[in-house]
């Protein structure tokens, strides 16, 4: 069982992102950044799910603004506490600490994994105070980034866009990195079936999940049209627990933090022929999705 440290901004698909981290990998703790929400509601969220785990998963709480300051949050998707038309569950669960850069950097051993949910601050900072850092760890995981279309602008994606900088910095440090960006994750989409058969799980997990899906359903509706939505953020648990699962090649890519139209673009090389750029990222491009939903059922007890 591969052991993690789990990046996060829950954030609905986080949380259900943290499910399966808890079922399918041994996870040494949660960091928290801004990124859906402010970093006080990110946090309320990921110790509400450590509770609701009944998991005794440290927390600790990283960065509340990008590199480059305040960065607007995803709230119109998420709801203002981050995990809209969710149930809350009363605990009495606290951060273990403030310092998750500290975290990031202390915890892991050399076959351990980052694994990165939201805005990529908290790691840019760890590079940023140790640089050796990318050494020591097996790799990260990011679900961020695309190599097609974007969902904030045309190009960028929520993740890298919120701080372009700290994503520049994470994709040039050397470390083993996989993206799972959304020419991905838009291939692992819930629906109201999805919904339909949670309902029917006596499961608190379970529960959850389907609020979640219910009420991102809706903001799909009012954005798009459609009630359904991709499931981000599992993918890069899965990447790192069932990588088979996943269809990856090395590209060269790098962070466009200058353009007026291209800020926070995960630009990757895909030419075929004449790449010079050492190939520094492993993308995702295709994953197994009803192998993945039964893993994400199963996890949520509703095999
Ligand atoms: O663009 C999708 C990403 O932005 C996901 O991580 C989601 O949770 C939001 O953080
Ligand atoms: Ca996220």
């Amino acid at each position: 069982m591969p052991r993690m440290i789990v990046d996060c901004d829950p954030g609905h698909d986080d949380a259900i992102a943290l499910i399966l981290a808890h079922e399918y990998a041994e996870v040494l703790g949660v960091t928290t950044v801004a990124g859906n929400a402010p970093l006080a509601a990110t946090t309320a969220n990921a110790l509400m799910m450590t509770a609701l785990l009944g998991a005794d998963t440290p927390v600790h709480s990283g960065a509340a603004e990008a590199l480059a300051g305040p960065a607007p949050h995803a709230q119109a998707v998420h709801g203002s506490s981050g995990l809209g038309g969710v149930t809350r569950l009363e605990h009495d669960r606290v951060v273990a600490s403030t310092d998750a850069v500290g975290f990031l950097l202390d915890a892991p051993e050399p076959d351990d994994w980052i694994v990165a949910l939201g805005p990529l601050t908290n790691l840019a900072l760890a590079i940023e105070r140790d640089p050796g850092w990318v050494d020591r760890i097996a790799g990260i995981s990011i679900m961020g980034g695309s190599a097609t279309v974007g969902n904030v602008t045309r190009v960028a994606e929520f993740n890298i866009w919120a701080d372009p900088e700290a994503a520049a910095r994470v994709f040039r440090a050397g470390a083993d990195l996989t993206m799972c960006g959304l020419n991905l994750t838009h291939q692992f989409r819930s629906s109201d079936a999805v919904t339909e058969r949670l309902r029917g799980v006596d499961n608190p997990l379970a529960a959850l999940a389907a609020e979640s899906f219910d009420y991102l359903h809706a903001r799909m509706a009012e954005f798009i049209g459609s009630r359904d939505a991709a499931l981000h953020d599992p993918c890069a648990v899965i990447a790192v627990t069932h990588p088979e699962l996943l269809e990856t090649r090395m590209r060269a890519v790098d962070v466009e933090t200058e353009g007026a139209l291209t800020r926070g673009m995960t630009v990757v090389d895909a030419r075929v022929s004449r790449r010079r750029d050492p190939d520094n990222v492993r993308v995702a491009y295709g994953i197994y999705a009803d192998e993945a939903w039964d893993l994400v059922f199963a996890a949520l007890g509703a095999s």
